[in-house]
């Protein structure tokens, strides 16, 4: 008998797990991705967006690093405009990249105000440009896919939807709020199940979807063929082998102890990619996030913030791994994430 959810999903030559990671800028780089594959070995994950003319002109190319456990891994970028879309696209085929998302759903005014992200989907001529030059220009070499949202201030997810299937794009993700509504209100499933219906290529939802009921549910209500795990992975690098286990009727267990020691292991990462200091820096916005569920949280979570060195927040998270040594593996708290 076919089961929907071990059923693999393909995007044109790409076969991969109908739950993936999404892309959360500041959050889901290089060192968490490599944590989540300490889990997952075969879901998608995705980079933080950047601009086609960063990844076009920037001298290190630093937006391209990665290691090869992050496979299958896909790029995504942002575009206002044709130029340097051509060298982009060269740039993240070359570096073997699996797939290229275009954004069309960043509600930042920083990013909107220059009509890239969500502002997209209130210029379809523009975007109608953009969507067939990338599509010329990747030439079947990987899937082109598009992140949309319900709207920019008007919903207009369905026609967007259309005129991407027509300009050549593999694969629909859907965050059904508009850009105001930014990560919180409430979710209009409707949208989504009319852009399914009017669709023949996979749409994935991506949305609050924390735990394997919710996926079950989004599914009853909008049809669609695969899931975006966004915020829920904030510190819970599991989360995705969580709701695949439990889509095979199984059930993930962790301990405290683990999960500082995945923080632990995230920390060294980060280390290793960025360098001591922005490596040390840009942790704190993880480790926050990862020591939730231990006693006197508010307590660490100021030690570690207010740490001053590398050596200094190591000496804390070791600590921490060394009173949660022994705990027993238990079911992790569902309701993790920002805003879920
Ligand atoms: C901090 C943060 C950063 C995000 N960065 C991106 C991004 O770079 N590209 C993108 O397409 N979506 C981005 N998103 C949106 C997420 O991919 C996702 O669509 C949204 O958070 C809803 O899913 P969730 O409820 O599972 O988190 C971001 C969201 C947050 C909260």
């Amino acid at each position: 008998m076919n089961n929907f959810w071990t059923e693999p999903l393909r995007i044109d030559n790409l076969v991969i797990p109908r739950f993936m990671a999404a892309p959360l800028d500041g959050v889901t780089d290089s060192p968490l991705r490599q944590v989540i594959r300490e889990f997952s070995k075969e879901e998608l994950l995705m980079t933080e967006m950047r601009h086609v003319a960063h990844v076009a002109h920037e001298k290190e190319p630093r937006s391209l690093k990665y290691t090869q456990v992050e496979h299958p891994l896909a790029y995504q970028v942002s575009a206002n405009r044709v130029q340097d879309i051509d060298t982009a696209v060269e740039k993240i085929i070359a570096n073997g990249f699996k797939m290229l998302n275009l954004n069309c759903g960043c509600p930042s005014p920083t990013v909107t105000k220059s009509g890239s992200g969500s502002a997209l989907m209130a210029d379809l001529p523009r975007l109608k440009e953009l969507l067939l030059h990338f599509n010329r220009s990747i030439n079947g070499r990987i899937p082109f896919t598009l992140k949309i949202r319900a709207g920019y201030k008007f919903k207009n997810a369905v026609e967007v939807a259309k005129l991407a299937q027509d300009c050549g794009v593999s694969c629909l993700m859907i965050h059904p709020r508009t850009a105001p509504e930014g990560f919180t209100s409430r979710l209009d499933f409707d949208i989504v199940r009319e852009v399914k219906e009017a669709l023949t290529i996979p749409v994935i939802f991506s949305g609050n979807v924390n735990n394997f009921e919710r996926a079950k549910k989004t599914h009853e209500l909008t049809g669609v063929d695969g899931f975006m795990i966004g915020r829920a992975l904030w510190g819970a690098p599991w989360k995705l082998k969580e709701i695949t286990e439990a889509a095979q009727g199984r059930q993930f267990t962790i301990s405290t102890g683990e999960m500082v020691r995945y923080a632990l292991q995230n920390f060294h990462l980060n280390i290793e990619h960025y360098g001591e200091r922005v490596g040390f820096n840009s942790f704190k916005k993880q480790v926050a996030q990862y020591i939730r569920n231990v006693d006197g949280a508010a307590e660490w979570r100021k030690k570690l913030l207010t740490s001053q060195t590398a050596p200094i927040m190591q000496e804390y998270l070791e600590a921490l791994a060394s009173t949660y040594a022994s705990t027993p593996p238990t079911v992790a708290p569902t309701n993790q994430g920002i805003g879920l």
